[in-house]
């Protein structure tokens, strides 16, 4: 294995500690020998083995294993919804709830590889900026590794359930003024000047190895064949880039065929991507101003959106915006159509998909699946409003 710069393609040893390229300052990704792992690899093999991130672990850039940092993520179910598909004109609509994760959200699968790569690298420290769910599980990730934590957030912007999940799993927590981007440049800077600290956000190319096996997991479910169509909300942009990642991987080493179309939902008012899909252009322009309710995806300026662009377009996916007022309603149909609880970010991709369905962007007889990235617990106070009118809210 080793490291890959995305733009000006260097290439570097795999125990390099780098967070992008030293040449060029693009993002970084870990390539490894598919060929060879080809003629290792039997599928039996993967059969045999339990749901888990680590059920892939030939794919992952870990080398002592007993440094291993796990609290059981991954295998999380994939829910077949015809109840919702058909509401929303969808024949084979599937939803992968990756709340059923240790902290509640996909980050967990991130930071088993990260934390275990921070052990590897011998370091005390481990930090990040967060709209949330990446503090939560880096906090516990940390805990169960024995690391100090530090985690950064923007003040007043971070959703209750997720906050108390860094505070209680003993993470210093420092609440800074401005936003998510700015929380982000704050933790680059201290990890650069300060070499024992450890960069866990998504630009580290580790973290995102593991993130790679929700593509795995959805084909190895579908009975190793891979949906036309996999739904993801983006933020920092980096999941929608490892999901696809994970299918290219299984498509090279011939365990499935093809890859599905990669289609990345923003928030209305954070979507520099989507602008950037929809104009054919290959940069974007941040967005100055992020709002949307959806506080984990409140970005304006994703670090990974080079990424995001490759894989939808690699992919001839698409990209769509919702409003918030779509992003509630969706959250509630799903929550009522089929008994499965998220929050509001991941309902995002339920209300893409319906407008993508009536531009006529996702045909109904497609098999989509929609990533369900964090559960509803972690944002109680927007669930509350979405499950009560807010004229009777006072009265109840
Ligand atoms: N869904 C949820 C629930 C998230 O928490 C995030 C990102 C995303 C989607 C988007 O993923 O950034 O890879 O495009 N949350 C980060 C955080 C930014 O700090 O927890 P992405």
């Amino acid at each position: 294995m080793w490291l890959e710069c995305i733009e000006c393609r260097g290439k570097f040893d795999i125990n390099s500690r780098f967070y992008t390229c030293p040449k060029c300052g693009g993002l970084l990704e870990v390539e490894l020998e598919l060929g060879k792992l080809k003629q290792k690899l039997r599928k039996r093999d993967l059969e045999l083995k339990p749901p888990s991130v680590w059920k892939y672990r030939s794919f992952l850039p870990v080398i002592d294993e007993s440094k291993i940092v796990s609290l059981g993520e991954g295998g999380t179910p994939l829910i077949r919804c015809d109840r919702l598909g058909k509401e929303i004109g969808v024949r084979e609509l599937y939803v992968k709830f990756e709340g059923a994760n240790p902290t509640g959200s996909f980050k967990d699968r991130g930071m088993t590889v990260g934390v275990t790569k921070a052990l590897e690298f011998g370091v005390k420290t481990v930090a990040c900026a967060s709209t949330g769910n990446t503090s939560a599980s880096l906090a516990a990730y940390a805990s169960r590794a024995g690391l100090r934590c530090i985690v950064i957030l923007p003040r007043g912007k971070v959703a209750l359930g997720k906050l108390v999940q860094a505070l209680i799993y003993g993470a210093k927590v420092l609440a800074v003024k401005g936003n998510f981007d700015e929380a982000l440049a704050i933790v680059r800077n201290l990890c650069e000047q300060r070499n024992d600290i450890y960069l866990l956000n998504s630009l580290n190319p580790f973290r995102l190895q593991g993130q790679k096996s929700i593509g795995y997991e959805i084909a190895d479910q579908l009975g190793w064949l891979v949906p036309d169509e996999v739904v993801v909300p983006m933020g920092n942009c980096a999941n929608i880039w490892a999901i696809y990642k994970g299918f290219l991987e299984f498509e090279s080493v011939g365990i499935t065929e093809g890859i599905p179309r990669m289609i990345g939902i923003q928030a209305a008012g954070a979507s520099p991507i989507v602008r950037a899909i929809k104009e054919g252009k290959e940069t974007f322009e941040p967005v100055e101003k992020p709002e949307t309710i959806a506080t984990a995806i409140r970005i304006g300026n994703p670090v990974n959106g080079p990424k995001a662009i490759r894989a939808i377009r690699n992919s001839r996916g698409a990209a769509e915006s919702v409003s918030d007022g779509e992003i509630i309603r969706a959250q509630k149909l799903l929550a009522r159509l089929e008994g499965i609880g998220v929050e509001p970010a991941s309902a995002s991709t339920i209300a893409g998909l319906r407008k993508l369905v009536h531009q006529g962007e996702i045909k109904k007889d497609d098999v989509v699946v929609c990533v369900a990235t964090g559960h509803m617990l972690k944002d109680p106070e927007e669930a509350i409003k979405t499950a009560v009118p807010q004229h009777r809210w006072g009265r109840t």
